[in-house]
């Protein structure tokens, strides 16, 4: 199995022929040098309409003929944009032939922009992704929430997608305290160091996570693919 980590919140997980792309901001990110020419994702997973989420979705899953998932609003809009939806919602599982994908709330907004406008989309989310035997979970944007707890316990994770970038999300400091709530087996951060507002350390978050948990901290780079 094998993760990319394209920049920002942008991930993919691949197993063979099954590409599971989450949260893809690509031509507007500046962590990203070229737009990758080999995306090929069977499904597309975004956490809410913010354009750094949302990014390029309904032009990537109209190229690769996939759909994308999530809530009832970011999917309106999608399907507007002549893309295929899977609508869910919070506390809501769909099944895969890899397994499944569960919505979990995150602290957050959701808009998206249509023209000048910015029209409010429904509720953010995370998700929990059970790609052939892992279990990753992608936390979106969110604040530190105590129910990080809950999803901890049921669901032993492997890997957390955590922001630290603070200022719209979670800091490293509130980031070590959902990793102690989550207790995934590897913590790996994002949504950081996209703009200087979003500065951060990866190597203290990672010493202070290795430190204070038993979880380990992969921090990757952007373009970066690792074995899983
Ligand atoms: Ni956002
Ligand atoms: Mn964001």
């Amino acid at each position: 199995m094998e993760v990319t980590f394209y920049g920002h919140a942008c991930f993919s997980l691949r197993q063979e022929k099954t590409n599971i792309l989450i949260d893809p901001w690509l031509r507007q990110n500046p962590m990203v040098k070229e737009f990758p020419a080999d995306l090929k994702p069977n499904l597309i997973l975004v956490t809410h309409g913010h354009a750094d989420h949302l990014g390029d979705a309904v032009e990537i899953a109209k190229a690769a003929d996939c759909p994308i998932l999530s809530t009832p609003e970011v999917g309106y809009h999608c399907a507007k944009g002549g893309a295929n939806i899977l609508a869910g919602h919070l506390g809501g599982t769909v099944r895969f032939d890899f397994g499944q994908v569960t919505f979990v709330p995150a602290w957050h907004s959701s808009s998206v922009t249509i023209g000048e406008e910015r029209v409010y989309a429904g509720n953010p989310c995370g998700f929990i992704i059970k790609f052939y035997g892992l279990r990753f979970y992608h936390a979106g944007d969110t604040s530190l929430f105590l129910d990080m707890k809950l999803i901890g316990e049921r669901h032993s994770l492997d890997y957390a997608f955590l922001p630290i970038g603070g200022l719209y999300t979670m800091d490293p400091e509130d980031a070590l305290e959902a990793v102690k709530f989550l207790q995934p087996r590897t913590v790996i951060p994002m949504h950081y160091n996209t703009w200087d507002r979003v500065a951060q350390n990866a190597e203290e978050f990672k010493a202070a996570v290795e430190r204070q948990t038993a979880s380990k901290c992969l921090v990757m780079k952007p373009g970066e693919t690792v074995q899983m």
